[in-house]
């Protein structure tokens, strides 16, 4: 495994692999792996040629009071992860060199990055378009495999690179859980014992509204409520809970005389709760 720190030599590399004619797969991360990023790279794997993986801590996809320095990190032992996951090229820049000074040039989302994780986080798509455009034009990816448990920004992307021409293809990968439920996450080191269990309330919130969808509860209203009392069973404080179009992200419109949002295409349930500090999201999509 080779690691790379300079985005030209990552550039030059790239450049004479797709002159060898090699497939590259790629999968961008900020690291502290967990098996959730691992998941991705065996996926990636199977295949490609070439697997790259990238580990940065992006500091454009922080707001000002968000946890950009105490985001967990630890290089040595992610570096042996993907020497055990047979990545080939681990690509590992500074901010510095990532952002020269002076940088002016943003990639901004407009329509599907206002609601849910973006209403919170302002700016937050802004940075992650912007970098993971970057890495794609230093990389040059034949595909990028993209977690599910990111629902927000894996639907961003898939817009970005769509409406951009970029030509990569993105291949999601399944959400990867603990035994329990609790989605893998790289802040759930941060949940003291206690904390860890009551966070299973994200898991069991979104399998009594899967339950009840499968039973025929189709009023968003309804499903949203059900969420809403499991999670306040416990000392989480819901930044939100929504239920919305899976392509658009927006709420489903309500019927003429009947204020009722009901669920008529493939929905997208999202959450995000914080526990001490921690924000943790999750989702699941329900459809027939
Ligand atoms: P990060 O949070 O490190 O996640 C890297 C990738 O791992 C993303 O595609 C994310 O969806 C995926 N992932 C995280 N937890 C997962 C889980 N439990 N199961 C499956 N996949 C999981 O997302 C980012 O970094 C950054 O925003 C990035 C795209 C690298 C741009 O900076």
């Amino acid at each position: 495994m080779k690691i790379i720190q300079s985005p030209e030599e990552m550039q030059l590399a790239a450049q004479t692999l797709r002159r060898e004619g090699k497939t590259t797969g790629f999968v961008p991360t900020m690291g502290f792996l967990h098996e959730g990023h691992l998941s991705l790279m065996r996926l990636a794997r199977e295949r490609c040629d070439v697997l790259v993986a990238s580990i940065f801590v992006n500091p454009t996809q922080f707001g000002p009071n968000e946890d950009l320095d105490a985001y967990p990190r630890d290089f040595e032992r992610d570096e042996k992860l993907c020497r055990e996951e047979g990545v080939d090229f681990l690509f590992y820049p500074t901010p510095e060199n990532m952002y020269l000074d002076g940088h002016s040039i943003w990639v901004d989302e407009e329509s599907l990055s206002g609601v849910l994780c973006g209403a919170a986080r302002p700016g937050h798509f802004r940075g992650v378009c912007t970098v993971v455009t970057k890495l794609l034009n230093i990389v040059l990816p034949h595909f990028m495999v993209m977690g599910e448990k990111d629902a927000q920004q894996l639907r961003v992307l898939r817009r970005m690179v769509r409406d951009l021409n970029i030509p990569v293809d993105i291949v999601p990968g399944p959400i990867v859980r603990e035994a329990d439920g609790l989605a893998m996450s790289s802040r759930n080191k941060f949940l003291s014992p206690e904390e860890r269990q009551e966070a299973l309330c994200l898991f069991q919130g979104l399998e009594k509204a899967k339950e009840l969808f499968a039973a025929g509860e189709r009023d968003a209203a309804v499903l949203k409520a059900v969420i809403r009392e499991i999670i306040e069973q416990t000392s989480g404080i819901v930044d939100y809970i929504e239920i919305v179009d899976d392509e658009s992200l927006q709420r489903f419109r309500t019927t003429c005389g009947e204020p009722v949002e009901l669920l008529e295409k493939p929905a997208l349930v999202a959450l995000a709760v914080n526990f001490y500090g921690a924000r943790l999201i999750d989702n699941a999509v329900l459809a027939k």
